[in-house]
């Protein structure tokens, strides 16, 4: 596969989960563009500490990435990111939508879940700021699958054969996903033009959203994004900056 984002591959039959053989393989410095992709994981991880169900017919790859920008732009990754892998969804016939932060659905159901970790260890500083050691990114894509295989309610996710009516190769999948995230993390210091493809492809704004936070709930209607990618909430107390959260939308009808 020729793509700068899999100079070094691994596939594995099966894993526990790619997101930590992409860690292990980082903190013995594996260059940027190291990929790792498992048929199978047995212990895959979402956010917040979830499971994540990852069984045979599914894309299931995490990426080691040694941004060249400054950490600060570290929350640019996930919406960066999602903006690639919608626009290879698209590609392939599907018409998803980002829910921000770090989902990819389709008619309300969730297709591809996106996992971006930053590790500010050994950062370094130069003139040119503080940079990242590395980010692993992870996309959880379920493709050759049918819904009640994932172990959630199938109302709640959806699947490219699902979708498409039949399956995708695999390795074409990869190979389109890879060259559209490599395109756009390109242009990741160009944030306002990701934003702006943002916007264009996202199902958050306009809506009246919960957001659940470690320690509280906010309810408003999701505006827009901040310059740096954050939810920009407008609340009865006011407009709320998020960086992180996880977003339920709300029906017409029901309180914000
Ligand atoms: C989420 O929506 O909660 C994020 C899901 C991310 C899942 C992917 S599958 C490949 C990689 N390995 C993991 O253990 N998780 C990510």
């Amino acid at each position: 596969m020729h793509s700068p984002l899999a100079r070094v591959a691994e596939v594995h039959e099966m894993l526990g989960s790619t997101q930590e053989r992409a860690r292990e393989l980082a903190h013995a410095g594996t260059p940027h563009g190291t990929l790792v992709v498992a048929e199978v994981q047995t212990g895959g991880r979402g956010r917040l500490g979830r499971s994540w169900g990852s069984p045979k017919g599914g894309l299931w790859m995490s990426l080691v990435l040694r941004p060249a920008f400054e950490a600060s732009h570290a929350s640019r990754i996930t919406q960066t990111a999602a903006v690639g892998v919608a626009k290879a969804l698209w590609e392939i016939g599907v018409e998803a939508r980002v829910k921000w932060p770090n989902d990819l659905l389709v008619g309300g159901k969730k297709i591809c879940g996106i996992l971006a970790e930053s590790s500010a260890e050994n950062a370094t500083v130069s003139a040119k700021g503080r940079r990242l050691d590395h980010v692993i990114l992870g996309v959880g894509m379920n493709a050759n699958l049918d819904p009640a295989e994932l172990g959630v309610p199938d109302r709640e996710v959806t699947t490219i054969r699902s979708e498409l009516g039949h399956d995708v190769d695999l390795l074409d999948l990869l190979s389109t996903l890879l060259s559209d995230l490599d395109t756009e993390l390109g242009r990741i210091e160009d944030f306002g033009a990701v934003l702006s493809d943002w916007r264009n492809l996202n199902c958050t704004l306009g809506e009246k959203v919960r957001v659940r936070r470690f320690d509280d709930t906010i309810e408003g209607r999701a505006v827009d994004l901040s310059e740096e990618g954050a939810l920009l909430l407008v609340t009865r107390c006011g407009t709320v900056e998020l960086f992180e959260g996880e977003i339920e939308h709300l029906r017409q009808g029901e309180d914000a």
